[in-house]
Order: structure tokens, then sequence, then C-alpha cells
């Protein structure tokens, strides 16, 4: 931990208390003159702390934001998140600057997190609605030993460890739709979208951006958006932690990320599918350029959807919406 980190843990153990300089810096083997710096640091980043002569300093707000230090103080990951959190107050889409920081090297588990993004992108060339404070906006890099054609899966456990995180803090019904959407009461809460980079037959990097509605409200988003999509806010009309929900999801991940390392794919795909909850449904489905209805008949390990159309066909979709069709 650094010396802006330990004195953060200084002044909150105080609980509201006073705490002075001399007693931190006897703490920390740091000087006076060096707390000080840190506390301007500490007040830039949006922590209210008041000063003293005679009392030292007092912690009296932490900011609503997704901080470095705020998530890291109680992150339980040895990757993800744990050495490399990259927090833009505003930026284009954190895709973009994960995929920028990723050819530069950084390493495995580097974190991007925005609190507002100005061209937050979805799938299909869409927008991603990224009001600022309200939602997670979020890219991890990883680097999987795998070959590109094993990449999907990266997406699946994503979906997977994003509802599960959903499910274990609030009491809410979380649906997976195909192929990685996530749905709250049929309207969408939270998006993933999956960048990679390839190398001959090996992954160089993929960025694995999440895009999840916590406490919007949507006010200011179109018609169409306010139709389709949910948060937390909107479901429970109460806002929830993005610090607790953002460091379950990276726990949760990682978690998989290893399982899928060790053991395979086998239960994280059937984790999937009982949250998707899709095989043996009608659906009409979407894909660039033509649509079928039929029934489900599986999703494979890739994430491919299986299906017969009602003429008998069975087709394989890589990509697409879906929407449940009318029984015949
Ligand atoms: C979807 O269309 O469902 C995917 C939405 C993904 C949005 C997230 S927000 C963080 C990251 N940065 C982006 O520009 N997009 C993803």
């Amino acid at each position: 931990m650094d010396t802006k980190n330990k004195l953060l843990l200084c002044l909150k153990e105080q609980k509201g208390d006073w705490i002075s300089g001399e007693l931190i810096s006897n703490r920390l083997s740091v000087s006076r003159t060096a707390i000080w710096k840190h506390v301007c640091k500490l007040k830039a980043d949006g922590y209210v702390i008041e000063s003293s002569p005679k009392k030292g300093y007092l912690l009296n707000k932490v900011p609503d934001l997704l901080l470095a230090d705020e998530i890291q103080e109680k992150l339980n990951t040895s990757v993800f998140g744990k050495k490399d959190i990259i927090h833009f107050q505003e930026t284009d889409s954190t895709n973009t600057r994960a995929k920028d920081l990723a050819s530069n090297g950084a390493p495995e588990g580097t974190v991007v997190i925005a609190e507002k993004q100005t061209k937050g992108r979805g799938r299909r060339g869409r927008d991603w609605f990224s009001p600022v404070g309200d939602g997670i906006y979020t890219s991890l890099i990883l680097r999987p030993a795998i070959s590109p054609v094993r990449a999907p899966k990266i997406t699946l456990m994503a979906a997977v460890a994003v509802a599960e995180s959903l499910l274990s803090l609030t009491q809410l019904d979380v649906r997976i739709k195909w192929p990685n959407d996530i749905l709250i009461n049929g309207k969408k809460i939270a998006g993933i979208l999956t960048e990679i980079s390839t190398e001959m037959d090996r992954v160089d990097y993929i960025v694995v951006g999440l895009g999840l509605n916590v406490n919007t409200s949507f006010g200011s988003s179109s018609g169409e958006v306010k139709e389709r999509a949910t948060s937390i806010l909107v479901e429970t009309g109460k806002r929830f932690s993005r610090i607790k929900l953002i460091r379950t999801y990276l726990q949760l991940y990682e978690k998989y990320y290893e399982m899928f390392n060790k053991s395979g794919f086998e239960p994280i795909m059937s984790r999937w599918k009982e949250l998707a909850n899709i095989v043996g449904q009608r659906i009409m489905v979407d894909t660039i350029g033509k649509k079928y209805t039929g029934e489900v008949l599986d999703v494979d390990g890739d994430g491919v959807l299986i299906m017969k159309d009602d003429q008998g066909s069975v087709h394989r979709i890589f990509s697409g919406d879906v929407t449940l069709a009318r029984p015949l």
C-alpha cells in the first residue's frame, strides 16, 4: 500500500474524528510536509478533508466515485484490478482507452473506469448511454493463452459474472439474453462489448467492456432507450453502491476465469444456460441481413446459437438480436 492509501486508511479509521498530523507522521514514518502533499492529492480526488493547525485532519466525505483506492480497499482478487485501475472523470470510451493501453503492453487485469463516456460504444455499432456518475462503464484487459476461436467463452463468462453479481447483491430477477445482455423484467440492465486483438493463431489481448446501469434514471435519454433499458434505481427505487458492484464483478469474473483455465468451460456454460433459459424457446432472431423464426436447439460452448426455423432448416447464428416469438 502506498503512502496516500495508508493515510486514507488512518483518516477512515477515525470514523469522523480528528487525527493529529504528528500521530499520522509517526504511524506512517513520513514527514508532516509529505502528509500535507498527500492530503492535497486526496482532496483533488474529491475527498473532503478538513485541516486545523491544532487538531490535525478530519475526513468529512468520501466521494461517490469509482476511484482505484476505494475499489482496491476491500478487493479480494489476485489479478483483476489488483495492480492498475485507471480512473477517468470523462473519456470517449473505456474500451478505446483499454485497447490503447493493451497495445502498449498493459498487463492482464488492468481495469479502465470512467464516470462518464462521451462515445460509449455498444454492439453492432450502437451507442451506449453513459451519463455521469450513474452507471458502471468499465473495461478489463485480459491476455488468455488461448486461440482466437475460443475467445467468445471469455464474453460468456463475463455475462455469468455480471448476472451472478446482481443476483448476490440485489433481490432482482436477473436473466441473460443471448448473446450477452443482462435483463431484468425483460429490460436491459447491462451489456458487454468484447474487442480482441490477435496474432497468428493466438490472442494478444481481449478487452471486455461492461456497461451496467446502476443509478441511472434515463431522464435525458432517448425514448427508445427509456423503453428498452432499466437500472437498479428504476427497479428498486433506491440508489445502489457502484463500488460494491464493481468489486463483486471483478471477484466473480476472476473466479470464473481461473476455473476456465484450470477445469475447462463446462460448469460455466451450464450456469450460462440456466441463467439464459433459451434452449427450447421459440424466438425471432435478426442477424445482419436475415431474420429467422423458430426453436432454439442449443447454445454451444462458443456461444453459437443453434436454431431450427419453422421450415425445418437448422441455422448456426453467430451474432444477432433475439426476441421471444409467439408459440405456433
Ligand atoms: C451492448 O451493446 O450491449 C454492449 C454495451 C457495452 C458498453 C460498455 S460501457 C464500457 C465499455 N466502453 C464502451 O465504449 N462500451 C463498453
